[in-house]
């Protein structure tokens, strides 16, 4: 059997067809840590997003971010993650799971729609809080240099300047297997994903923002041998 690293895979047919939402901002405000999101939820996940503070003038290479996904497969069950550039090829992808008391994550790249390897460019996450409930698991934390990406000969990027972002989702009922380091956690393929064009309000860049990451200062790396 094959054995393969993951299965982040958004099916060409379905993308294809796709007509994504252009997305209203909402602004969401995580009671715990008083940082300020724009968001946009989707039915099976939310994605949210705060910049610094010139980060509407000029491209940021980090964000702080919110990820809150369903878990229809009962608690502390499945795996979400994001295109930071839309579509799954060429992008630098990241996944999110909950795995005993703690909500893992690993950044992936795909060249085609097919199983992701993982990403070799200096991206790095840091923690604010995570949370797992009955229905939910959700993580807040910082992503630097995650709005600029590089693989190989391959590079390319968010631009913040421009008000909005391509973001993609995608979302699975199943959990991981391997899933106590997040570098060898293999994904089943996700049963739903899709694109946002995610809006930028004024809210979204903050002069509160390094303060705000300041919070980040926990690494979850899970148990790797
Ligand atoms: C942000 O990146 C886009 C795409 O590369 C570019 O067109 C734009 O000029 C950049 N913004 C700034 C302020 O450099
Ligand atoms: C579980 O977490 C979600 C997302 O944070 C929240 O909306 C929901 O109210 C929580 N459920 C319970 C029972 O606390
Ligand atoms: C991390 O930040 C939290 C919230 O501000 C604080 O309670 C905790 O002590 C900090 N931990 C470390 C290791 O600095």
């Amino acid at each position: 059997m094959v054995k393969s690293l993951g299965l982040l895979l958004i099916a060409a047919t379905s993308l294809l067809q796709a007509t994504y939402a252009q997305e209203d901002t909402a602004v969401y405000e995580d009671p715990e840590s008083g940082i300020l999101f724009n968001i946009w939820p989707q039915k099976f996940m939310t994605f949210g997003i705060a910049l610094p503070p010139d980060g509407l003038e000029n491209n940021a290479t980090e964000f702080l971010g919110l990820l809150t996904c369903t878990s229809p497969g009962g608690e502390g069950v499945g795996w979400c993650g994001m295109s930071l550039g839309g579509f799954m090829p060429n992008n630098l992808l990241l996944m999110v799971y909950p795995n005993e008391n703690e909500v893992l994550t690993s950044f992936r790249w795909a060249t085609k729609y097919s199983p992701p390897e993982l990403y070799t460019g200096d991206a790095e996450l840091t923690q604010v809080s995570s949370a797992i409930n009955e229905t939910h698991y959700s993580v807040i934390f910082r992503c630097q240099n995650c709005l600029q990406w590089n693989q190989g000969e391959t590079s390319g990027g968010a631009s913040t300047s421009t008000g909005g972002a391509m973001l993609g989702w995608a979302h699975a009922a199943t959990s991981p297997t391997e899933g106590a380091c997040p570098d060898d956690a293999v994904l089943e393929r996700h049963e739903n994903n899709g694109l946002i064009d995610a809006k930028f309000n004024e809210q979204v860049a903050s002069s509160n923002y390094e303060s705000w990451a300041a919070l980040a200062n926990s690494t979850v790396p899970g148990t790797c041998a």
